[in-house]
């Protein structure tokens, strides 16, 4: 018995990857069908830290609240090494992040749980079809029509599991309203529960987002390229029984016997990873007992004691870092999270990268697919995302190098932190963190550089010194601002949540000037002609009822209550789609009633007193700073790679 059906995207696994890619396709709508072999996913286990960065991006999917309150923040990190005299003792003690990087910090919380509150928000739209114990078992890829996007030439069969109308409502996963059980298609089957059924899907797109082991990867015959070290460590959670007074700061501890990590996590719950020698990992992967690495940390951790009271979870794994070099087939299938890359959990950055990975790519696809932005973009998935994966990879080699450093037990090297391992910490601290990712010139980030050298002249360019210290290509920092109607504040981020939209922030300056607000006020008026590209964007798809694809916000830094919010330009103040003025278009850089934090934009990105606009992406990333005379660069850059017919 087989049925047939036709989605836009199809993503292969629900693990983080995989999920991010949902939140986005539930945000805009996209017809997709998301899969996965298992039946449920994991409770206990695997990653368990956010960074910052995933943070904010859950933050603007409406999702960190939750997590955020449910999750441990991770303020320090001790250093612990062995003293001349035996003893380990405590080497220093930091903060665990830079100060001011973003409003979230790390922190921790069970992959499982924060898989759960992402399928919330994904379950809850009816335009997303979940399968769990379904599989795909071909792909076939109809390369005539390919360079067509609006053709489907991605056929997959899937082995699903029949559904039976007297399955309970809490067998999860297979909760999809659309495709009922009992539509007529049941064969009479004599053992219905454990049926299985083929399923024909025709996509546009596919996303594998399986994993490490990647069928999708290893059906395009891509492989997972490097080395893979003999280090083996051991992952424990439990609820300590100790007198280590950091037990409740992310610490590490370098000693004769061995290194290891541990973290603070939610509850009473600690995070282990342990070096182990071979002989214990071999000894673990027979016995599976949490008692043979247990051992190891009271034996690194002496004169101190550390009981486990609960062990939760355990396992043992060998150091490996691996990449694809190639993560996008023609632009019609990608591969994203652990499926193109993995490494150690010691740099810790799997579910961050993994979740970042989809992050990108996510509002490209449904906005491809939608018909607002041409196919071609769709390249620069692989362009921004593929180094960051390399950078990765290479912090991951100089930690475990550090970390690790224990070809032979007896190295002088050996319980002490040597400059390299001090300066990766520091890495981890500031770059690595996903903050600082920056995408270089591409379709969709402006370069900064004006070239007519080339075969032709584009005639668009960032102007990096008039927003000095926030960079093209990074995600736009948050400071907290008032609206010029009620001065009541919000963070910047909070106004650009994750819908697929477009914002253009017109920093406009002092606005008492006269003439500083005549510049805003001609940009204004430019960017409201109704015949300008510009314009007509904006509201090709807002007439069919869908979001706008950009929304403008003046953020001026004059003193709010020198001006009348009803002098400001109308683009400014537009009507809002419940009727009546939307009022969270104006916003200043004042000083807050209640709360430091106001007042201080302008000053810590830089902005030139002659004001700018910045273009930001849906993902926040920005991709052109100009002057406000340059309406014509702007017009350029967006026709570039938006479309209006769609
Ligand atoms: C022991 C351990 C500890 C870890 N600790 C950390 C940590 O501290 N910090 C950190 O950042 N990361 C850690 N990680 C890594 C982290 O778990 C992964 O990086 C992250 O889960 C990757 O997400 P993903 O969505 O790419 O892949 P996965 O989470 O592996 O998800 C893949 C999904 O695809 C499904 N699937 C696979 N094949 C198929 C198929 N053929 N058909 C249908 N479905 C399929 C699977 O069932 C699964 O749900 C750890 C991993 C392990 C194993
Ligand atoms: C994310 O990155 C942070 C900081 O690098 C790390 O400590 C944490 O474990 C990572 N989170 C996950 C889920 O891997
Ligand atoms: C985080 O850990 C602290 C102890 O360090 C504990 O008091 C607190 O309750 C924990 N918070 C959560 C949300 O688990
Ligand atoms: C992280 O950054 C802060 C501020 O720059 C610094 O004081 C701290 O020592 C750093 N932490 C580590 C582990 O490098
Ligand atoms: C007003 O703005 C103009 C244009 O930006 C600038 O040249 C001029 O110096 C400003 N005047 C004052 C008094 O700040």
């Amino acid at each position: 018995m087989s049925d047939k059906i036709q989605v836009d995207l199809l993503i292969v696994g629900a693990g983080p990857a995989g999920l991010m890619a949902a939140a986005w396709m539930a945000q805009t709508g996209v017809k997709t069908l998301l899969i996965d072999e298992q039946s449920d996913h994991r409770t206990n286990g695997r990653a368990d830290g956010l960074e910052s960065r995933t943070l904010e991006i859950l933050d603007s999917f409406g999702l960190a609240d939750k997590v955020w309150a449910e999750a441990n923040h991770t303020v320090e990190i001790c250093l612990w090494c062995d003293s001349v005299d035996g003893p380990i003792r405590r080497d220093s003690i930091a903060p665990n992040s830079k100060a001011g990087w973003s409003r979230f910090y790390e922190s921790t919380l069970g992959q499982g749980r924060i898989e759960d509150i992402v399928l919330e928000l994904v379950q809850s739209r009816d335009n997303i079809d979940i399968r769990r114990e379904t599989k795909p078992t071909s792909l076939d890829i109809d390369y005539s029509c390919i360079e067509d996007h609006s053709t489907y030439p991605i056929r997959m069969a899937l082995d699903t599991p029949l559904r039976t109308s007297y399955e309970s409502p809490h067998d999860s996963g297979i909760s999809t309203p659309s495709t009922s059980s009992d539509d007529g298609m049941q064969p009479h089957n004599s053992d219905l529960r454990h049926g299985r059924s083929g399923t024909e899907v025709e996509a546009k797109y596919v996303l594998g987002c399986d994993g490490a082991h990647s069928w999708l990867r290893k059906q395009l015959g891509l492989k997972l390229e490097g080395q893979s070290f003999d280090h083996y460590w051991g992952v424990l959670d439990i609820v300590p029984i100790t007198n280590f007074p950091d037990i409740r700061k992310r610490f590490i501890v370098k000693s004769k016997f061995g290194n290891l990590m541990m973290i603070p996590r939610e509850g009473q719950l600690v995070r282990v990873y342990v070096q182990l020698p071979l002989t214990m990992a071999d000894q673990y992967n027979m016995e599976k007992d949490p008692g043979i690495i247990l051992r190891q940390v009271e034996a690194i951790m002496k004169p101190y004691s550390l009981k486990a009271k609960n062990t939760i979870w355990s396992t043992v794994y060998r150091v490996g870092q691996r990449i694809c070099p190639k993560i996008s087939h023609h632009n019609r299938i990608f591969l994203a999270g652990d499926a193109c890359h993995t490494h150690s959990p010691k740099a810790g950055q799997g579910m961050n990268v993994s979740m970042q990975d989809t992050y990108n790519l996510g509002w490209k696809l449904a906005s491809v697919i939608q018909g607002s932005l041409t196919p071609n973009i769709l390249d620069t998935y692989q362009q921004e995302r593929l180094p960051v994966a390399e950078r990765l990879l290479q912090f991951d080699r100089r930690i475990c190098h550090a970390m690790c450093s224990t070809r032979d037990l007896q190295s002088s090297l050996q319980g002490t932190f040597g400059e390299d391992h001090r300066r990766a910490l520091e890495e981890e601290n500031s770059s690595a963190s996903g903050l600082a990712v920056s995408y270089s010139p591409n379709l969709l980030v402006t370069s900064t550089i004006c070239n007519t050298d080339g075969p032709y002249e584009i005639s668009y360019f960032s102007k990096q010194y008039l927003a000095e210290n926030i960079r093209v290509g990074t995600r736009i920092p948050s400071k907290l601002v008032l609206q010029q109607i009620d001065s009541q504040s919000c963070h910047l981020h909070e106004l650009f949540r994750s819908t697929g939209q477009w914002n253009l922030i017109i920093f406009g300056g002092d606005i008492v000037n006269k003439s500083q607000m005549a510049r805003v006020r001609n940009l204004a008026d430019s960017l409201s002609c109704k015949e300008s590209y510009f314009h007509r964007f904006k509201t090709a798809r807002e007439m069919k009822g869908d979001i706008e694809p950009i929304v403008v916000y003046l953020l001026h830094s004059a003193c709010r209550n020198s001006i009348d919010f009803f002098d400001l330009p109308e683009i400014f103040r537009p009507e809002s789609k419940y009727g009546g003025i939307n009022f969270g278009r104006a916003l200043v850089d004042n000083e807050f009633y209640h709360q430091p934090g106001g007042g201080e934009l302008y000053k810590s990105f830089g902005i030139h007193p002659e004001g700018c606009m910045v273009l930001l992406r849906p993902d926040q990333h920005i991709s052109f700073i100009s002057e406000l005379e340059d309406f014509n660069g702007l017009e350029m850059f967006l026709s570039s790679f938006t479309q209006l017919d769609c």
